[in-house]
C-alpha cells in the first residue's frame, strides 16, 4: 500500500470510530422535516434506509442520508445506481441542497450522482439494528406469502422486480402499506446481489 493509502485508510478508520454508535436505520416509512419540529414536511424516507445521526433536539434527530440519484432528479435517492431500492424522496430539489459526493453512469449511459442530504425525523423512526427491521419482513413473508401458493424463492426475482410483485400481492395477502414495505425491503436486501444483471 502506498503512503497516501495508509493515511487515507487511517482517516477513514478514525472518522468511523468517531461516528460509531451514531449510525442507525429508519424503522418505518416516515416523513422528513426541514427543522427540528414537524412544521415543514419536505418528503419521505423509506424503511431500512441506513442513516447517520448528526444532532438531537427534543424528540427530533438531524440525520444524514446518502444515496444515488439520477442526474437532474437529485430529490430521489436510491441505494445504488439503477436500483429500485428507494431511500429518500424529497418533494422537490430546491428546498434542500444536495451535497454532491461522486458521479457515475448506469448501463444505459445515463448519468447519476452520489449525494447526501441533512433532514430531520422523529426519533421514534430510528432503530440501531437492521436485524430488527429485517425480522419483521421475514416473519410477514413467512406467514402471509405461502397461503395460496408455495412461498416464492427469494432469489427467483431481483431487487427491481420485487416491488411490483409485492404491490400485486398486497391486497391478496391483506397487508397494510407498511407491512408490504417490510416484506419488500427484506426481499430487496436479500436479493440485492442478484439485481445487478437488470
Ligand atoms: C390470496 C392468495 C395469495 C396470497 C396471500 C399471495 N399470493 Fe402470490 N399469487 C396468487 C395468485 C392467484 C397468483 C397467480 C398469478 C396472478 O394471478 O397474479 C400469484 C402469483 C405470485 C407470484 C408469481 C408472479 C409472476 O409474475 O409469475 C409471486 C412471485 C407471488 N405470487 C408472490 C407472493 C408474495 C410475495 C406474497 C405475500 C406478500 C403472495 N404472493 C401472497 C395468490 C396469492
Amino acid at each position: 500500500m502506498k503512503k497516501s493509502g495508509i493515511i487515507l485508510s487511517s482517516i477513514i478508520l478514525s472518522s468511523s470510530l468517531l461516528f460509531a454508535g451514531k449510525s442507525s436505520f429508519i424503522n418505518q416509512d416516515t416523513k422528513v422535516f426541514m427543522k427540528s419540529d414537524a412544521k415543514k414536511e419536505i418528503g419521505k424516507i423509506d424503511t431500512a434506509t441506513p442513516i447517520e445521526v448528526l444532532s438531537s433536539i427534543g424528540n427530533f434527530r438531524e440525520i444524514k442520508v446518502t444515496g444515488w440519484a439520477s442526474y437532474g432528479f437529485e430529490n430521489v435517492l436510491f441505494k445504488d445506481i439503477g436500483q429500485r431500492i428507494f431511500y429518500l424522496v424529497l418533494k422537490d430539489n430546491k428546498t434542500k441542497k444536495a451535497k454532491e459526493l461522486a458521479k457515475g453512469t448506469d448501463s444505459f449511459g445515463s448519468e447519476w450522482r452520489k449525494v447526501s442530504y441533512k433532514v430531520w425525523v422523529n426519533k421514534t423512526s430510528l432503530s440501531k439494528k437492521i436485524n430488527d427491521i429485517d425480522k419483521k419482513g421475514q416473519e410477514l413473508f413467512a406467514s402471509r406469502c405461502g397461503a395460496c401458493h408455495a412461498s416464492p424463492e427469494v432469489q427467483h426475482y431481483t431487487a427491481n422486480q420485487w416491488p411490483s410483485i409485492i404491490e400485486a400481492m398486497k391486497p391478496r395477502a391483506g397487508l397494510s402499506s407498511q407491512e408490504a414495505q417490510f416484506i419488500n425491503k427484506y426481499l430487496q436486501r436479500k436479493t440485492v446481489k442478484g439485481s445487478n444483471h437488470e
